[in-house]
């Protein structure tokens, strides 16, 4: 990361709420579940389809799983209402993964049993095996409407790929810095392991979410799906929302299907702090952006 960028983040907590607020408005629909209604509203509109994610800080209790696995039924019951062209995405450690596994897997089931699709979204690498496991367990016994995520800066993930076949896979670069035994570092290594990966899932036979925004992985993907005769229905593109929406405007210009992701909830400031804390790269783009609105014309 740029060195102004590492000062301006380091100085996020000291920028004003509504500044951050004001900041993260284009990344997260609100604070309250209306929100989220209107924005999934707003993209169906244009043609494009939603998944929406309940913001949520580490839980350390039980009920602040319930609180959340609550959150989701309300988000599916807004879906239902309005007939909304969107599903959700579930945080495992949300629903209580590092409680109990077993409290995870109740709540995940008592999400996934409205029927609409649920995608288990990935964290980090020590999630993985239970993530993964869990997700095979559940579509095993007759849960269809579950989805999962691989990650291609993970060293494991071709060989998880093979292991999905049929299955209904988002792929993306990954957001966690892991430790370089088990994650590639190197932009170009995370790009050609992404291209892999989504060889593989697509010649295993799954559904792939193509989640990105990195044009040239656009193109791969694009060449991936034609030379396999795959339909727009054969595929999804991914985007979080707010994140180069000009790439995502094309594609759905061009016919193929484009999922946003929206995330929404009370803990956004929490969660927008965390996220650019954590994740240089993102805070870097979040920085520049900062340092554009506080010196008009640079
Ligand atoms: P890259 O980081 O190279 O970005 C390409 C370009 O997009 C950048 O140059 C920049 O212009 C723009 N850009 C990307 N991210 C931006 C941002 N946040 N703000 C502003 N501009 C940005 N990760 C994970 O570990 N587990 C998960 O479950 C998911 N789920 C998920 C769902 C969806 C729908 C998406 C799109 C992404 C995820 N991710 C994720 C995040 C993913 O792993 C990755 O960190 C980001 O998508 C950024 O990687 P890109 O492939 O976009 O490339």
């Amino acid at each position: 990361m740029h060195p102004l960028d590492r000062a301006v983040v380091a100085l996020l907590p000291l920028v004003p709420k509504p500044l951050v607020r004001r900041l993260s408005s284009r990344y997260i629909a609100g604070s309250e579940l209306e929100d989220a209604r209107r924005t999934v509203a707003t993209l169906n509109a244009a043609g494009k389809l939603a998944t929406v994610d309940v913001l949520g800080e580490e839980i350390t209790r039980a009920d602040e799983a319930a609180v959340i696995t609550r959150a989701y039924l309300d988000v599916l019951d807004v879906i239902d209402e309005d007939g909304l062209d969107a599903n959700v995405s579930v945080k495992l450690t949300g629903l209580g993964l590092k409680l109990e596994p077993a409290l995870a897997r109740e709540n995940l089931l008592a999400i996934a049993a409205r029927g609409t699709f649920v995608r288990i979204d990935m964290e980090d690498s020590s999630t993985t095996d239970a993530t993964l496991a869990l997700y095979r367990e559940l579509v095993g016994s007759g849960h269809e409407n579950l989805g999962v995520v691989l990650q291609a800066a993970l060293r494991r993930t071709e060989g998880d790929a093979r292991d999905l076949a049929g299955a209904n896979v988002r792929l993306c670069k990954g957001i966690y810095l892991e430790p370089p035994e088990v994650a590639y570092r190197d932009f170009d290594q995370v790009r050609s392991s992404f291209v892999r990966t989504l060889d593989a899932l697509l010649d295993g036979g799954c559904y792939v979410g193509i989640a990105t925004h990195d044009e040239w992985l656009v193109d791969r993907a694009l060449e991936a799906v034609r030379a396999r005769g795959l339909g727009p229905g054969g595929y999804e593109f991914q985007m979080l929302l707010g994140v180069r929406p000009a790439l995502g405007d094309g594609l759905v210009g061009a016919g193929h299907r484009l999922r946003i992701y929206v995330p929404f909830g009370r803990q956004w400031y929490e969660y927008s702090l965390r996220r650019l804390q954590e994740n240089p790269k993102v805070a870097g783009y979040v920085a520049r952006d900062l340092l554009r609105s506080l010196v008009p014309g640079r």
